[in-house]
């Protein structure tokens, strides 16, 4: 099942974070609209706020690769409860995403995951569409 795949890739990389500081290790998993998943890790830092989120790391493979369009996103991190998006990733994966978005969040509680959307964890969002004309969306 693609979903249980996306979130089987989080929680695979998640294995690769470096979190030292926190101790706090989350992986992020991205499936582009055309069907290929982009993965990422936090990535913490001794000056603390040059850290980077699992998603941004996720979301930044994505550009690379040259894709724009997030389909769904997983998330999971290493404490028992699922781990949910910081306000700062929710509007970066808002840049990509539509509200219907799909987003998992896990915890090491395995099965137990929680599926909602990004319109649940962002309602009445500022996204790109907002800015009609400056965005570069149509290039
Ligand atoms: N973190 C993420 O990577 N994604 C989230 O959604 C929540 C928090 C990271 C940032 C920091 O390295 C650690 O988890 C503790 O906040």
């Amino acid at each position: 099942m693609p979903m249980d795949e996306l979130f089987a890739a989080a929680r695979a990389v998640r294995e690769r974070a470096y979190a030292p500081y926190s101790g706090f290790q989350v992986g992020a998993a991205v499936r582009s609209r055309n069907g290929h998943i982009y993965l990422g890790c936090n990535v913490e830092n001794a000056a603390y706020p040059s850290g980077t989120c699992a998603e941004q790391a996720a979301i930044a493979a994505m550009i690379a690769a040259g894709e724009k369009d997030i389909a769904a996103i997983a998330i999971v991190g290493s404490a028992a409860e699922p781990c949910f998006p910081c306000g700062a990733c929710r509007q970066r994966i808002r840049e990509f995403a539509d509200g219907a978005t799909r987003v998992l969040a896990g915890g090491t509680l395995g099965a137990e995951r929680i599926d909602t959307t990004l319109d649940a964890l962002l309602p009445h969002a500022f996204g790109p569409e907002q800015l009609p004309g400056l965005t570069g969306l149509e290039g």
